[in-house]
């Protein structure tokens, strides 16, 4: 593999459906898999299997049915978590197993109220018991934003130690600023014995709306793995977003980082997922939003109608969205009106156009957005309509 591939890791049918409200069942989730497949995402986590009856059964038909990815299931570091687990993946081509431990101080005194030696060994004991099943284990030390980078070096050593092939740092709680998320990944990369037997991955949550930069500067720095989700979606305000980052990646060509994925099947696997969950998308969402391509300003559309680059750094086309929109409002301009005046069949003069936009920015102040029947009736009751038929 090599050095400048990011590993595209999915975790909307584990974190994503996390989400309140949107469970899915199993027939929902192996439709999703196969998309994300398909997709070319390189690691597919299905689910936490011994969480539920449910989501043993979704993770063991996704291990069916998934052809290139590797599929993961997520553990607690519990033998009984790990067990199921590897129960629950049997049937994958390429399984893996994701267990982990909660590293920081305030996980390791409230929620465990133990001591950071005990985690140690709590934690090489859960890689040890994995590898006794799956060649491929993946450790997380949750809330490793919050932990001290020295103590986080020995946790990653003591994992690598166990046999452990990818190290998740999740800024659990969507704290890190990118400048700190950065640099802890390159203190592992600099500091942790061991550290070219694994690849370290960004797992970063949306809390203060960083997760997108805090992956990136992750993988400027070392990372070769991304943790995301269709949409961001995930617990409280998400999780990465999929789409963002590898289109920073593809956008962004000198950093030489690439990804495997057809990116012009993002637009329709996001409505896919929103469709399942029943989770409505923002419209202003970076790159599958429904205003992502849409131009409603006088001055921008102007630019747009002219040159596609003046206002746009991506192709629709690339995302899979058909074209950009020129949305006819008050705020419109008189280009934007020729233009959609033209896509509806009346090619206007100069003066037509003046007198026409006229009539537009009347009707246009009693209604948010003019549709293409609107532009019909425009041109209708418009004093030149006899002249504009003859054009
Ligand atoms: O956010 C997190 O820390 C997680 C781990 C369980 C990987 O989702
Ligand atoms: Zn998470």
């Amino acid at each position: 593999m090599s050095n400048n591939k990011i590993q595209i890791f999915d975790t909307t049918l584990r974190d994503g459906e996390q989400v309140p409200g949107c469970k899915l069942n199993t027939e929902q989730k192996v439709i999703i898999a196969k998309q994300l497949d398909a997709l070319g995402v390189d690691v597919i986590e299905a689910g936490f299997p011994v969480s539920s009856p449910g989501d043993f059964k979704s993770v063991e038909a996704i291990s069916k049915i998934v052809k290139n990815a590797t599929v993961c299931g997520l553990t607690r570091s519990v033998e009984n978590d790990i067990k199921v687990a590897s129960e629950a993946l049997k049937y994958a081509v390429k399984p893996r197993i994701h267990t982990g431990i909660g590293t920081s101080d305030s996980h390791i005194v409230h929620k465990f109220k133990t001591t950071k030696e005990a985690i140690l060994e709590r934690a090489y004991a859960a890689v040890k018991y994995a590898k006794s099943f799956v060649e491929d284990v993946e450790f997380y030390a949750e809330d490793a934003g919050r932990t001290d980078n020295e103590y986080l070096a020995r946790v990653c050593e003591t994992a690598i130690k166990a046999g452990a092939t990818v190290l998740n740092i999740p800024d659990t709680t969507g704290y890190c600023l990118p400048s700190e998320y950065g640099a802890k990944i390159k203190y592992l990369k600099e500091n942790v014995k061991g550290i070219e037997k694994a690849i370290l991955s960004c797992h970063c949550h949306n809390d203060l709306g960083l997760a997108t930069a805090n992956s990136i500067e992750g993988v400027i720095n070392g990372a070769r793995q991304i943790e995301c989700t269709i949409n961001g979606i995930g617990e409280r305000a998400g999780n990465t977003a999929l789409e963002e980052v590898v289109m920073v990646l593809k956008q962004h060509p000198y950093l030489k980082l690439d990804t495997d994925i057809n990116t012009s099947m993002l637009y329709g696997l996001s409505q896919l997922v929103s469709d399942s969950m029943g989770i409505y998308t923002q419209p202003n969402k970076a790159i599958v939003g429904a205003n992502a391509f849409a131009h409603s300003s006088g001055i921008h559309q102007d630019g747009v109608i002219k040159n596609r680059e003046t206002y746009e750094i991506m192709d629709p086309k690339d995302v899979g969205v058909t074209e950009s929109a020129i949305v006819l409002t008050a705020r419109s301009g008189r280009a934007a009106l020729a233009y959609r005046a033209k896509n509806v069949g009346y090619e206007l003069t100069k003066l037509q156009l003046d007198e026409v936009y006229a009539n537009f920015l009347h009707f246009a102040d009693q209604k948010k957005e003019i549709n293409d029947s609107d532009i019909h009736e425009i041109i209708e009751t418009s004093k030149v309509y006899k002249e504009i038929l003859s054009n």
